[in-house]
């Protein structure tokens, strides 16, 4: 039997500036994935480098870093069954050249740093990454 499983999700600032935050919404929701707390924010550096502390030795952190402080971002906990591996196939590839069609990034990712989500990559990190931007009292399932 599936698992109940909380993940976190960011809406990137490429997406939020094209006002696509309910249209991906949509997407989570269609797909069996329950928006169980949310928050529009613009990040720091500081927290966008917390956040990619694992990347930080990546050619590509410094321009990742300064693209998710663009703009605002919308962080947010989805809960449903299996939800780290549902999320990541509703997201589609990190790439968009290799994202299946349907996806979010298949459908509005502008480029393999501006590609509109992010979703946690195991469970673990989910909920080290869920704990980065939520208190307790902000989720509720
Ligand atoms: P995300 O799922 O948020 O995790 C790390 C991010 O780094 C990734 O999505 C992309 O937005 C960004 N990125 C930029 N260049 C690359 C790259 N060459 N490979 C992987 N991720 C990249």
């Amino acid at each position: 039997m599936a698992a109940k499983e909380r993940t976190l999700s960011i809406i990137k600032p490429d997406a939020t500036r094209r006002n696509l935050t309910g249209k991906i919404n949509a997407r989570f929701e269609d797909n069996g994935l329950r928006i169980i707390a949310q928050k529009r924010l613009w990040l720091t550096e500081e927290q966008a480098k917390k956040f990619y502390d694992v990347h930080k030795d990546r050619p590509f952190y410094g321009e990742l870093v300064n693209f998710m402080i663009s703009g605002p971002v919308v962080v947010q906990v989805l809960e449903g069954d299996d939800a780290v591996a549902l999320n990541r196939k509703v997201m589609g590839a990190t790439n968009l050249a290799n994202a299946d069609e349907g996806t979010i990034r298949k459908d509005f990712a502008e480029s393999i740093e501006a590609n509109s989500v992010h979703g946690s990559d195991s469970l673990d990190n989910a909920a080290r990454e869920i704990r980065f931007f939520f208190s307790e009292t902000e989720v509720v399932g």
